[in-house]
């Protein structure tokens, strides 16, 4: 995970001056981790008790569900770790032109999904269940190639239950 992290920090400390939205900041540990770093982070969250928990801890959050919010920009990066998994293949889909547009050139967008094929709902963890669809690399590049995005590096790395 540092791995991803820190080649986000690079390719952003490269780019004059300008900073990483995060989307699904949740407790907020990757922007730590950033910021750490030197990279500016403007961290989000589509849980009010997330965005909360970040403002309580001093950092400047604000609500924003990826299927619908504004992305804003410009960015160097805009980053989803964990998140997108919990998007269907439409709402992936449909947010790729919304990401590409706010980036700067030669900017970033970085992701983590679970490995795999199809759908399948978690019980586990919270007290309602929760979404996930899976994804294979050539499905995530072509996605991302149709719409005139390239992908440029990806990894594969265990978790704790999924790829
Ligand atoms: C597994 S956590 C990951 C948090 C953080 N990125 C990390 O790696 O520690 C998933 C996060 O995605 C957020 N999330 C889920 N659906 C979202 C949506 N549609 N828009 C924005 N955030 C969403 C959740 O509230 C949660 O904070």
């Amino acid at each position: 995970m540092e791995r991803y992290l820190d080649k986000v920090a690079s390719r952003v400390l490269a780019t004059n001056g300008s900073s990483v939205l995060e989307i699904g900041s949740g407790p907020g540990w990757d922007a730590e981790y950033l910021q750490a770093q030197g990279v500016v982070v403007h961290r989000t969250d589509g849980a009010r008790a997330f965005v909360d928990r970040l403002g309580a801890n001093g950092h400047d959050a604000r609500p924003l569900d990826v299927r619908t919010g504004d992305l804003g920009g410009p960015h160097a990066a805009i980053i989803a770790n964990a998140v997108l998994v919990h998007l269907d293949r439409q709402q992936f889909a449909d947010l790729i032109p919304r990401v590409r547009d706010p980036l700067v050139a030669g900017g970033c967008f970085a992701f983590t999904f679970k490995e795999g094929d199809g759908h399948a709902w978690a019980a586990d963890k919270l007290t309602g269940p929760r979404s996930f669809t899976y994804w294979t690399e050539p499905g995530v590049r072509s996605g991302l190639e149709g719409s005139g995005m390239s992908l440029v590096d990806a990894n594969q790395w265990d978790g704790q239950r999924d790829t």
